[in-house]
C-alpha cells in the first residue's frame, strides 16, 4: 500500500491521467504484477518472444515503436534498443520502473499518448479522435508492437460513462477496438499485435464459471500463436476462483 501510495503520488503524469483512472490502473498492474510473478512468467516469455521473432527478419530498423509498453514486462527491451536505431515507448502512463529501464539506453524514448482517442472527448476538449494512430504512419517506423494493450483501451472510457450513471453512445467498446486494429493494419509498417482476447474463470474443481470476450465482439484471425495467461491465479481475487486469459500474437499484422 505504502509503495502504491508513493508512485501514485510522485509519478509525473498530466492531470487527466490521475482524473479519468490511468495512474490508479497502472498501479494497480504494477502490484499484481509483482504479486502474480510466477503464474504470469510464462505469458511474458511468450509474448517478448513472439515480438523478437516479428522483427527478426525486417531488413530496415530504424524506429521501433511499443504501444501499450506499461511497465515493460512483456516487451524485451534491451533487444529492441540493441536492433533499432530508436525505440519509442507509448503509454498512457510511464512509472518509475520503466522510466528507470528506459533511461538506460540513449536512443529509448517514452511518450505519452491516448491510444483510445477518448481522453480529450471525455474531458470536453473536442471530438474522439478517429485515429489515434495515425501520428505512427511515418516513413522512418520499421516496426510497431502494439503489446496487450487492445482489451484495456476500451475500459476506463466505459467506466467514464459507468461512473456517472450515463448511458455510453451505442457500441463505444466495439468501436475503440475496431479502431485500434483498424489504425494497426493502415500502418506501412511490420507490426506485432499482441492482445488478449477472451476471459475464462473457473473453480478449484476445474469448472467453468464464466467466460467473458475481452474484445466487445470482435474475433480476430487465427493468431501465429496462442497462449493462456493466468492473470488471477487461485487467492489473488477470489479463494476458489482463478482467471485466465487467451493470448492470441499475430507477429505480421494484415487481417
Ligand atoms: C495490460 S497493460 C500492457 C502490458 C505492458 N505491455 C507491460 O509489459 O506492462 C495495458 C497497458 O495499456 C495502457 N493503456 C490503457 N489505455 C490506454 C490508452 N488509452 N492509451 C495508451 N495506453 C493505454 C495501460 O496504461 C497499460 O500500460
Amino acid at each position: 500500500m505504502l509503495i502504491e501510495g508513493l508512485h501514485y503520488l510522485t509519478t509525473p503524469v498530466p492531470r487527466a491521467q490521475r482524473t479519468l483512472g490511468y495512474l490508479r490502473e497502472s498501479v494497480l498492474l504494477m502490484s499484481r504484477s509483482r504479486r502474480c510473478r510466477a503464474a504470469w512468467a510464462d505469458h511474458l516469455d511468450a509474448a517478448r518472444s513472439a515480438i523478437r521473432q516479428s522483427c527478426a527478419d525486417l531488413d530496415r530498423r530504424r524506429t521501433a515503436v511499443v504501444l501499450g509498453s506499461g511497465l515493460l514486462d512483456d516487451v524485451p527491451l534491451a533487444h529492441l534498443a540493441q536492433c533499432f536505431e530508436r525505440v519509442i515507448l507509448v503509454d498512457m502512463v510511464h512509472l518509475w520502473p520503466a522510466r528507470w529501464a528506459a533511461h538506460r539506453y540513449a536512443n529509448v524514448a517514452l511518450q505519452v499518448s491516448d491510444l483510445s482517442g477518448c481522453v480529450k472527448w471525455l474531458r470536453g476538449e473536442g471530438e474522439r479522435c478517429a485515429d489515434p494512430l495515425s501520428v505512427f504512419d511515418r516513413r522512418d517506423i520499421d516496426f510497431v508492437v502494439s503489446a496487450n494493450c487492445l482489451s484495456q483501451l476500451p475500459i476506463l472510457p466505459l467506466d467514464w460513462f459507468e461512473s456517472r450513471n450515463r448511458p455510453p453512445p451505442d457500441e463505444l467498446g466495439h468501436s475503440i477496438v475496431a479502431g485500434h486494429l483498424e489504425g494497426l493494419s493502415r500502418l506501412q509498417t511490420r507490426v506485432c499485435l499482441i492482445a488478449d482476447t477472451e476471459q475464462v474463470t473457473d473453480n478449484r474443481e476445474g469448472q467453468l464459471v464464466e467466460r467473458s470476450d475481452l474484445l466487445h465482439g470482435i474475433v480476430l484471425p487465427e493468431p501465429d500463436r496462442s497462449w493462456i495467461w493466468e492473470i488471477a491465479p487461485f487467492g489473488e481475487v477470489e479463494r476458489h476462483r482463478r482467471e485466465r486469459h487467451r493470448v492470441q500474437a499475430h507477429l505480421d499484422w494484415r487481417p
